[in-house]
């Protein structure tokens, strides 16, 4: 089903219940997040997760996050426990995603997991998505709001470049402010870093008092979204650049001349919030290739390098 026009609803009352309306009646909604703009259906429906799959042209066995208004929903869906629940503790609401053994009773749409015995859950933190979620009522699945393997949305123009005419409707909430996606970490045995993302993997080892294992790319059991080429934008992109090529655009961090600068003070955290801004802006000058300056490898660093490195990778 491709729907006629997308609808760009406020965050006010009337937004919000049109927003839950929608979803209700088996509809698509972009709903901002305080990572990243999430592609919303109501987990539950088939063939509105059937639709998330077709507006993205996401490959089915790529699993969803599904979303809930609070921790103590995720008992219904997922096998709990002590480790959960002391990352519930520590993180939640926010940009963090736990995957758990699936409930045989959860009455989620097969399609969520792809089949696989387990679950990924957050509880996100964004205001209009607590609201949405709680008006709404139910469990939402989200993936993120762009055509699968482009760059994610933060704003809702990104939103609407990709996907308009494909889904009912925005929740307009502005930019995100965290700017990269959750840090998804699998619970169904040893603590395992699934993907860097915007709780910094040092804090989660903190609250854990352990080391959280590794996963590595292309285990298609452990983490099969994470498909080496990802975040694509039009040019290509070349990384650890100390200076741009002819034709190339230079996206810097720390003090220096470039085209645009993640973070000219150095600070991870507002890199990442300027992350996929600053690659859908370059993109959008169409420069020979996008050359990036090099980016520390700890606390949020490893989410953008971890998004560089499968923007840059040979698709
Ligand atoms: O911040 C976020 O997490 C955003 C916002 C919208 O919440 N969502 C997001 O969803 O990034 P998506 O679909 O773009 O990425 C979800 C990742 C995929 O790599 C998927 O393979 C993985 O989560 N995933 C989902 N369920 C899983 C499971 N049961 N086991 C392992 N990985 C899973
Ligand atoms: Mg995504």
């Amino acid at each position: 089903m491709i729907t006629a026009r997308t609808e760009t609803l406020g965050g006010d009352t009337a937004g919000l219940s049109r927003a839950a309306e929608i979803l209700s009646a088996g509809g698509l909604v972009a709903m901002p997040t305080e990572t990243v703009y999430g592609l919303a259906a109501d987990a539950r429906n088939d063939l509105a997760v059937a639709r998330i799959f077709e507006a993205k042209g996401r490959p089915r066995f790529n699993p969803l996050i599904v979303h809930l208004a609070d921790a103590a929903a995720a008992g219904d869906y997922v096998e709990w426990s002590d480790t959960a629940q002391k990352l519930a503790d520590a993180f939640w609401p926010g940009p963090l995603t736990l995957v758990l053994p699936l409930r045989p009773d959860s009455g989620l749409s097969p399609l969520v997991t792809a089949e696989l015995p387990s679950l990924a859950v957050r509880v996100p933190a964004h205001p209009l998505a607590h609201a949405l979620l709680q008006e709404f009522g139910g469990p939402v699945a989200a993936p993120s709001a762009n055509l699968s393997g482009r760059i994610s949305p933060t704003e809702p123009r990104h939103v609407l470049d990709g996907l308009s005419g494909r889904i009912e409707a925005v929740l307009d909430g502005g930019a995100c402010p965290v700017g990269v996606e959750s840090t998804i970490v699998g619970l169904t045995g040893t603590p395992t870093l699934l993907r860097p993302g915007g709780v910094a993997a040092e804090e989660i080892e903190q609250v854990l008092g352990q080391k959280l294992a590794l996963h590595t790319d292309g285990d298609p059991l452990i983490a099969p979204g994470q498909m080496t080429s990802h975040y694509a934008p039009g040019a290509k992109v070349r990384l650890n650049a100390d200076h741009a090529e002819p034709g190339e655009a230079l996206l810097g961090f720390g003090p220096m001349a470039c085209t645009l600068n993640l973070s000219e003070r150095g600070d991870l955290t507002e890199a990442a919030a300027n992350l996929f801004h600053h690659l859908h802006a370059l993109d959008a000058m169409t420069p020979a290739g996008i050359a990036v300056a090099p980016i520390p490898d700890t606390g949020l660093g490893r989410a953008i390098n971890d998004r560089l490195r499968r923007a840059a990778a040979p698709r």
